[in-house]
């Protein structure tokens, strides 16, 4: 078949999903229309149709998808629409999260086509991981992209024998969040930078010194972005202990996979 439109919907909290999305296209021969989902004022969908392609890309904590990136790619739907997900992760594992990338793209009208579970830095713990995507990662995207391209061109229409089988479990991983939460220091500037691109709106645009605990991910967004470095997250030692001790068990390299 021949491809319409190649449209990506991607959650990426401090990047580095994006930066995988971008190596990915960069082996694919056609421009793409990029939506981000990540902040909470998004609040748009959209409907596809079967001779278009769409990207979807997320990155993985605890295991599964961020609960705001599986709510809101549940907005946009298919019809019989071929699709490729990429699940991001920082070197640990991504257990179940190809699993349910799968079930959300099937359960709204997309045939996923490829999926590939790629390495990128630890958001949370930056030693692991630190570097990545990197030159070889780009390599095996880019040749990952040009094959799904292949595939979409040699069939006539998508359909569920074109679905891969990927690792993962039913019922996916439960996550209950992570024990370390930002805090903003006297550098702040009230620019609300922050509060608008927090994925959840946990931060009071009003004053951003008070995020909601509850509604907080950890996703460490409102750390990278803050133009004052005001925010960090806090409680410091149990981070960097965590960080240690992750490094410890996951330092060794994971190589970037694909499945076709
Ligand atoms: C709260 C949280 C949980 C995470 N859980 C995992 C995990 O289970 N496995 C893993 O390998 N990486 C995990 N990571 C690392 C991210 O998946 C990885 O750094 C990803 O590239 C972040 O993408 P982003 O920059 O688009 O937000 C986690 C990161 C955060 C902030």
């Amino acid at each position: 078949m021949n491809v319409s439109k190649v449209t990506c919907v991607y959650f990426s909290a401090t990047g580095l999903t994006e930066k995988v999305l971008d190596l990915f296209l960069a082996g694919l021969p056609v421009g793409a229309e990029k939506i981000n989902i990540t902040s909470h004022l998004f609040q748009n969908g959209a409907e596809f149709g079967p001779d278009e392609l769409v990207i979807f890309a997320a990155p993985v904590y605890g295991g599964v998808l961020p609960a705001p990136a599986a709510q809101r790619f549940e907005r946009f739907k298919g019809r019989g629409t071929p699709a490729v997900c990429l699940a991001v992760y920082g070197n640990r594992d991504f257990d179940d999260a190809l699993v349910q990338m799968q079930d959300l793209a099937e359960q709204n009208g997309f045939i996923p086509l490829g999926f590939a579970a790629a390495v990128a830095q630890h958001s949370l713990m930056p030693k692991l991981a630190a570097g990545r995507p990197d030159g070889q990662d780009a390599k095996v995207l880019a040749a990952f992209a040009r094959k799904v391209w292949e595939k979409v061109g040699d069939i006539s229409a998508a359909s569920k024998t074109h679905i891969p089988v990927v690792p993962g479990n039913r019922p996916y991983r439960v996550f209950n969040g992570v024990p370390f939460k930002p805090e903003t220091s006297q550098s702040c500037v009230h620019c609300g930078a922050c509060a608008a691109h927090c994925p959840t709106g946990a931060i009071s645009a009003a004053d951003p010194s008070q995020t909601n605990p509850q509604a907080c991910i950890g996703c460490m967004a409102c750390v990278r972005l803050c133009p004052s470095r005001a925010r960090s997250m806090k409680p410091k030692f149990s981070l960097w202990l965590a960080e240690k001790i992750c490094l410890f068990k996951y330092g060794k390299r994971k190589e970037t996979q694909t499945f076709m």
